[in-house]
């Protein structure tokens, strides 16, 4: 391998100053958990298009994953100084070229192309992130949009949209909040669109996500019942609740939260697609919406995972659990012990330098040396020398297999090696 390109999913790319992939997040790459159909993410997936077939939409679920910059971030209007273009935020294959840190890089392609007035989209997506047991670098999605043409000459976009609305199947849900009217100041709606089309469009959308989740818990209410758990939920009609978002490419925009064994979970983003968005992909005189919802997360609730690691695990007392279109309760087969070990380091001077380290910074080190043996990284102490004003910082591993216990001396090599090198690519002081 020539050290001025790399191989992301069998494919080279030229690298330059922007790249900072580094090879333990490339083994992920390829694994398309998404598609296993007795992985959780996969059964997940199945589960939430198998509610949609035959009501319109397309299935994508084979793009790459790496992206360009313009897809990514560029056409959404993610502004130039959007924090999610940061390379201590997203995995660059070079300036041009990201793992793609959302699947909405994919709807303009989808928006162009798609011969069904919907699609949805899975895949895996990257971004850098802290470690503990509900981030991973590496996480998956499941995108879905509609556009509605004001070309059809037989029927008004009115009467379309409602037409579909009155189509769609009819559940049982509770729904609090559901501020239908978008909020003029905060959550203003967009000015192409008379108002009765942003509250068909509006209302099309949040039914459909409505349905998508009850889809999902409902299913899940069934494991949890097979399984003898009890919870809160089990039993009640499914609570949702709307909230006021923003996403660049969306207005207005939403959030959906589920009720779910006493807290409101984060569910899913949406909005309706801005114009230019839908200009920029060739579609004329259309309105349509678009949603996008994180499927580890959920996946970890429904099938009782307590760690995100599991998923990437590839051991048969995992593997071998689950099985097509079914949710059912993870049996843990093992807990080995976690050690901690703790590195302290002075910053350098001018910590607000480009060159200074970032808390992800750290969490790469980390990831890359000691993978999923990183149970977690907490930063655990942070203070500034009182005569120089120096930053000092401590972070706490905690070293910790699901599959095998760990001896001190494997730790003790690993823990020097992640000093080691946070010392060689970081312009900080070990202490
Ligand atoms: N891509 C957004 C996210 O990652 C979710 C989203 C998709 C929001 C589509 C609006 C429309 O959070």
């Amino acid at each position: 391998l020539d050290s001025s390109s790399i191989v992301v999913n069998g494919v080279s790319h030229k690298t330059d100053e922007w790249t900072n992939i580094r090879p333990g997040i490339l083994s992920l790459v390829g694994r398309n958990l998404h598609k296993q159909p007795n992985h959780p993410i996969g059964i997940l997936r199945g589960l939430i298009e198998s509610r949609f077939e035959g009501l319109g939409y397309t299935f994508y679920n084979d793009f790459e994953p790496a992206v360009s910059v313009h897809d990514n971030f560029d056409v959404l209007g993610f502004p130039e100084d959007h924090p999610g273009r940061s390379k201590s935020d997203t995995y660059y294959i070079n300036k041009n070229t990201v793992l793609r840190t959302h699947t909405s890089a994919h709807e303009p392609y989808c928006f162009r192309d798609c011969k069904t007035p919907g699609y949805f989209i899975s895949g895996d997506v990257y971004r850098k992130d802290e470690i503990d047991q509900t981030h991973y670098p590496v996480f998956h999605q499941l995108e879905g949009g509609r556009i509605w043409s004001k070309n059809d000459s037989d029927n008004s976009v009115i009467t379309q949209i409602q037409n579909d609305i009155d189509g769609l199947p009819k559940i049982d849900i509770l729904v609090e909040d559901d501020n239908l009217v978008y909020d003029a100041q905060i959550n203003p709606k967009q000015s192409h669109m008379s108002d009765k089309e942003t509250e068909l469009v509006t209302t099309h959308l949040k039914r459909t996500i409505e349905i998508l989740v009850d889809q999902v818990f409902s299913e899940a209410k069934k494991a949890a019942k097979e399984s003898g758990l009890s919870g809160s939920s089990y039993d009640e009609p499914l609570r949702v609740r709307w909230l006021t978002d923003k996403f660049p490419w969306t207005a207005p925009s939403w959030q959906i939260e589920v009720w779910w064994n006493g807290r409101w979970l984060e569910c899913c983003g949406c909005g309706i697609v801005k114009r230019e968005v839908l200009l920029q992909s060739g579609i004329e005189n259309s309105i349509g919406w678009a949603f996008g919802i994180g499927l580890d997360r959920i996946a970890m609730l429904l099938f009782g995972i307590p760690d995100i690691r599991v998923f990437w695990s590839q051991d048969e007392r995992f593997t071998k659990q689950f099985s097509e279109s079914k949710i059912s309760i993870f049996k843990p087969y093992s807990k080995y012990p976690g050690t901690t070990r703790d590195i302290s380091f002075w910053l350098p001077e001018d910590s607000t330098n480009i060159d200074s380290v970032h808390e992800n910074d750290v969490m790469e080190v980390v990831r890359e040396i000691a993978g999923d043996i990183a149970e977690s990284v907490k930063l655990i102490d942070e203070f500034s020398h009182p005569k120089s004003g120096r930053k000092s910082q401590c972070y706490r591993v905690n070293y910790q297999s699901m599959d095998r216990s760990l001896t001190n001396d494997e730790i003790n090599v690993l823990h020097e090696k992640v000093r080691k090198e946070l010392e060689e690519l970081h312009p900080i002081e070990l202490r």
